[in-house]
């Protein structure tokens, strides 16, 4: 047989995040240790799902074991309509919220049901890169707003009111953010919506990780500043629920003028086209947003620790330097030395084979024309992180900065 050649529109799809995942069997196969820094499921590392959540399941068993309503079930919704209103959003009903396969099949629904060929959504540079990936799908365009570096990651929205244009269909905002660590503040949410308002366009509002916020700082949600701007909410068990694995999200609708109407119908059409969400997965989401939230009391800290941690070995590395996370579990620390063929991508497939330290290259996010970075995913103990950091200062003094080798700080600096 000839050949099978996939659909063209296939063509642009990355996702850089495991796209490096092969080159670091390889070098796993080759007998080096790899230390893992590259993936956001905590589940790698040494954190469990609270148990409450596989409880749920079990306790329903009988009613898990069919297809649920396309939509979800009531409970799940009804439980997402009481989160999103304790976040602050003024007024969800069940009837406004349809529950996914992981909040990713939500994202990619979504856009779908809103998006032409040859239309285009703002999206933060950098950012996640579901969006760029889905958006290449369909044919339309990533109209990018850089997320300023020099001002802790705040989005430029000056920029964004420049480049919004009659085929701009929606704002993306994701805070916290990844790859950046970084949080919107109040500030800038409410220019976004300022901007989307006079536009009339909906906002995309990722809040995937709204409950892993630093330093004491409480979480805004774009619905609770929106008011009659139309936000769709993402959210998911998988990072504050510690459950990547259950495949369990959501989204939410802001809409008190109801100007998305027609397009939230059509969204629960793709719902139904795929018949049913993961059954047992909707008792173990409705366990998690009503049940204890105990396990969070012990996540932010632990997870606090190991952003220190990170925040400060990287700006200890001479060429590098970190903004420090606001949220999430991710660093983005720039690479201020030149790099061959201007690539961090190179850069971090040669970390890779040299050190068996994986982490994601920039170009794989996005960034600042001229600028370079890598993403850290600070999940890890200290000791991984630690191990890692070393050898990172170690491959860039040896092979960037012309120094024999660097201190073996091992032991020094791990707690
Ligand atoms: C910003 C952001 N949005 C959405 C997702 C999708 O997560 P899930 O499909 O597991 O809910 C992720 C996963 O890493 C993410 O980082």
């Amino acid at each position: 047989m000839k050949p099978i050649q996939p659909a063209k529109r296939t063509a642009e799809i990355r996702h850089a995040i495991r796209d490096v995942v092969p080159i670091a069997q390889q070098v796993e196969k080759s007998g080096k240790k790899v230390l893992y820094l590259n993936i956001g499921d905590p589940m790698v590392y040494d954190y469990r799902t609270p148990e409450h959540m596989w409880q749920a399941m079990l306790d329903n068993k009988e009613k898990a074991e069919g297809y649920t309503d396309s939509l979800g079930t009531l409970g799940a919704r009804k439980a997402v309509a009481d989160y999103a209103m304790r976040m602050g959003a003024p007024e969800v009903s069940a009837e406004d919220v349809l529950t996914f396969v992981g909040g990713s099949e939500a994202i990619t629904l979504s856009m779908q049901a809103l998006m032409n060929p040859g239309e285009n959504c703002m999206l933060p540079n950098p950012g996640y890169s579901i969006y760029t990936g889905e958006l290449a799908f369909l044919e339309c365009k990533a109209n990018r707003y850089d997320l300023d570096e020099e001002k802790e990651w705040e989005p430029d929205v000056g920029q964004m009111e420049k480049q919004v244009n009659a085929k701009t269909r929606a704002i993306v905002v994701i805070s916290p953010n990844n790859p950046t660590g970084g949080a919107y503040p109040k500030s800038a949410l409410k220019k976004v919506i300022d901007v989307a308002g006079a536009n009339n366009i909906p906002i995309f509002a990722d809040e995937t990780y709204d409950q892993l916020m630093f330093d004491g700082e409480k979480f805004t949600s774009m619905a609770s500043l929106a008011k009659d701007v139309p936000v769709i909410s993402f959210g998911s068990i998988s990072k504050n629920y510690l459950a990547p694995g259950f495949r369990g999200g959501w989204l939410y609708r802001h809409d008190p003028e109801g100007a998305m109407t027609d397009y939230f119908e059509a969204i629960k059409k793709f719902s139904r086209l795929r018949l049913s969400t993961v059954a047992p997965v909707q008792f173990a989401m409705e366990a998690a947003l009503n049940g204890p939230q105990g396990h969070l009391k012990e996540l932010v800290p632990k997870l606090q620790r190991r952003r220190d941690l990170t925040y400060k070995r990287l700006n200890e590395i001479e060429g590098l330097s970190c903004v420090k996370p606001k949220g999430a579990f991710y660093a983005y620390p720039r690479i201020n030395f030149p790099l061959p063929n201007d690539s961090d991508k190179e850069f971090v497939i040669g970390l890779l084979k040299e050190t068996g330290v994986l982490v994601v290259y920039g170009e794989g996010f996005g960034q600042k024309k001229g600028t370079h970075h890598f993403r850290v995913v600070f999940l890890p103990p200290e000791q991984t992180l630690g191990e890692a950091f070393d050898k990172i200062e170690e491959f860039i003094g040896k092979n960037y900065l012309g120094k024999k080798a660097a201190h073996a700080r091992a032991g020094e600096r791990v707690p």
